[in-house]
């Protein structure tokens, strides 16, 4: 397996991460055994950067991984890198209500996490989205905290801005921030990601197929559960499918040329961005996983990545990659 770094204080992690979200949560019903057995072919791949959150179905995810943990191999059980979100608020219906970075909330969340994963320790620990009510400086000093006692080895953050981003490396030494990036969504290289590398922060990026709109899988026929995010999301409606499907159709072309799938070239996209950027990918089935740990082995030159930028320039996608509620919350937009 490739490998990369996080920045210049993070672990070594292999080139794809996991992002396991959608076996519990946001994307409509999973298959449980298909997705135990999902992180068990990454982790024998050599996958073994897990990403998960306690709000992705309200500690479900977490339960998930401990059981794909505990029935995997003893030596991939202990490579296994552990990345946590924390700190989103649920309400019995579902919903989400706020976000809670208070310092004694953020060492009750990971009392809980550990316990949920039966894990001694969690390798990145990051609040999701900012608690505006919170300054970042006392969440990330939380985590510094828990840090110093063994039971976190890093400090992630998510979805922040440039400016959070400095206030939070003043604070302590961050890995990485994770955050939305693909060929549809490259907000963050105006300011973030040339901020990022100036601090020595990696990017694990999320959403490099875009929630799947850009996998080559996704059609208008598609009809999507009521508990699937996508049915929310401005990208996947209307006429703002048909123009965002339009650019798959074009990259679609690149990828035939070159005798792969569309979903390679979108993540072999985010690959090529910079030996900084390690690409989470949502897989939830092992034919989806098997499709981008393909992404690897795709070597773009300067001829193909001007093509794929013309199939699909910067800011082509149509509709905002989160519904305006959401935007509100993104630290990174403001
Ligand atoms: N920090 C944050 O704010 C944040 C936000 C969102 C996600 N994340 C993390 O990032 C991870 C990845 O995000 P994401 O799931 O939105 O990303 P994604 O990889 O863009 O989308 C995953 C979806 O794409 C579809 N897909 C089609 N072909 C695929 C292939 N070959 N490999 C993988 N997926 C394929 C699947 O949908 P179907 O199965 O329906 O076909 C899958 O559910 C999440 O699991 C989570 O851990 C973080």
């Amino acid at each position: 397996m490739q490998t990369r770094t996080l920045g210049t204080t993070g672990p070594q992690t292999p080139a794809l991460g996991l992002g396991c979200m959608g076996m519990s949560a946001l994307y409509g019903d999973s298959d449980r055994a298909e997705s135990l057995a999902t992180v068990h072919a990454a982790l024998e791949a050599g996958i073994t950067l897990l990403d998960t959150g306690d709000f992705y179905g309200m500690g479900h995810n977490e339960l998930l991984i401990n059981e794909a943990l505990r029935t995997a191999p003893a030596a991939a059980r202990e490579r296994a890198l552990l990345s946590v979100k924390f700190g989103a608020l649920r309400t019995v219906e579902g919903g989400f209500s706020g976000y809670d970075g208070r310092p004694k909330a953020v060492k009750n969340f990971a009392a809980y996490s550990l316990q949920r994963l039966g894990a001694d320790h969690i390798d990145i620990y990051r609040i999701a989205r900012i608690d505006p009510d919170v300054p970042v400086e006392e969440t990330v000093g939380a985590i510094a905290e828990l840090v110093e006692a063994g039971h976190v080895r890093h400090i992630g953050l998510s979805e922040v801005g440039a400016h959070t981003l400095r206030r939070a490396a003043a604070v302590a030494p961050i890995s990485d921030l994770q955050i939305e990036y693909s060929l549809v969504s490259r907000g963050i290289e105006e300011s973030i990601l040339p901020t990022a590398r100036e601090l020595g922060i990696g990017i694990t990026a999320y959403g490099v197929l875009s929630r799947g709109l850009i996998s080559g899988h996704f059609s208008r026929e598609r009809t999507l559960a009521p508990n699937d995010f996508r049915g929310r999301s401005p990208r996947f409606q209307g006429e703002n499918l048909d123009r965002n499907l339009d650019l798959v159709d074009a990259l679609r072309k690149i990828a035939e040329q070159k005798g792969v799938s569309v979903a390679q070239i979108a993540i072999a996209w985010v690959l090529s961005r910079g030996e900084d950027i390690v690409p989470l990918v949502g897989a939830r089935r092992r034919d989806r996983l098997t499709e981008a740990l393909g992404a690897l082995d795709v070597a773009l030159d300067d001829g193909d990545l001007a093509a794929i930028e013309r199939a699909v320039p910067p800011g082509a996608a149509a509709g905002d990659r989160y519904p305006a509620d959401q935007m509100a919350h993104l630290d990174s937009e403001h």
